[in-house]
């Protein structure tokens, strides 16, 4: 598929797994150059090997998102790697914990606030065709479990990003924001959930209108005659 992001460069926070993880590498696919970080170097050097096997330009190093000045160092550092900017997914989040005060914090810091520095670091580098895409989750829109800062967090991402939008709009800048629902892999959160609590993850698992959760990698479109509940763990697109 030609997405028309060849030769474009991308920034992409958290990309050594998950969703993160996957649009890198479609946008590598895609010939596009591309600049990552996670907390992790090893986790990092792997990752910028692999996605630098499309050929395309690959940059990366460790920076945790939340940490302020070291994460406006590694957008500034990765801008002068590539050569430019002209895609920008803020992708990182703090996740969902029940520690009441200090995970309002950290995702005060991580989701809200590692978006909104992110986005005023790139956009004066940024010209007429840049493009923001940032993260948010279906858990800010809909009834889901419990009222985690989590969820109202990204909810404030619905706003920023409507408004952003709005003020770039006229120098043919966009931005979106794309809120996943639940997306399962190896390591991630869906993963633990299965694994310490199976009657969450199942519960959660039942209200998916397909019987699955989503998967960062795209699948086989379902034949009409598939079953409309798929196995959990079979393939399923996001
Ligand atoms: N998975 C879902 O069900 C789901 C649903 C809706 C929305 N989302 C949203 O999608 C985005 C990605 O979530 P995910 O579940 O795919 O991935 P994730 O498990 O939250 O994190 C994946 C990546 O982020 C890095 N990371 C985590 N914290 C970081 C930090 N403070 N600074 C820099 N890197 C950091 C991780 O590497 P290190 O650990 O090495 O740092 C890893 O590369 C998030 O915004 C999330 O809220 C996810």
């Amino acid at each position: 598929m030609d997405l028309g992001l060849s030769g474009k460069r991308a920034l992409v926070t958290g990309a050594t797994k998950g969703i993160g993880r996957r649009i890198a590498e479609r946008l590598v696919q895609e010939g596009a150059h591309v600049g990552i970080c996670a907390r992790h170097q090893e986790d990092v050097e792997a990752a910028v090997e692999a996605l630098g096997a499309q050929g395309t330009r690959v940059w990366g190093r460790a920076c945790d998102v939340g940490s302020g000045s070291h994460y406006l160092q590694w957008i500034h550092d990765a801008i002068a790697a590539l050569g430019g900017v002209d895609v920008f997914v803020p992708n990182v989040t703090a996740g969902s914990r029940r520690d009441p005060v200090e995970q309002w914090r950290a995702n005060f810091e991580v989701d809200v606030l590692g978006t909104v520095r992110g986005c005023d670091a790139v956009l004066p580098k940024m010209t007429s065709g840049g493009a923001i895409v940032a993260i948010g989750t279906t858990a800010a829109v809909e009834t889901f479990m419990a009222p985690h800062a989590y969820n109202a967090m990204k909810a404030a991402l619905i706003t920023y990003t409507k408004q952003l939008s709005q003020a770039v709009g006229p120098k043919g800048i966009r931005v979106n924001l794309v809120l996943p629902g639940p997306i399962e892999f190896e390591g991630g959160a869906w993963d633990r959930i299965k694994t310490h609590m199976p009657e969450i993850y199942e519960r959660m698992r039942a209200l998916e209108p397909m019987g699955r959760m989503g998967r960062p990698e795209k699948s086989p479109t379902p034949s009409p005659s598939s079953p409309a509940t798929a196995p959990v763990g079979s393939p399923a697109s996001i």
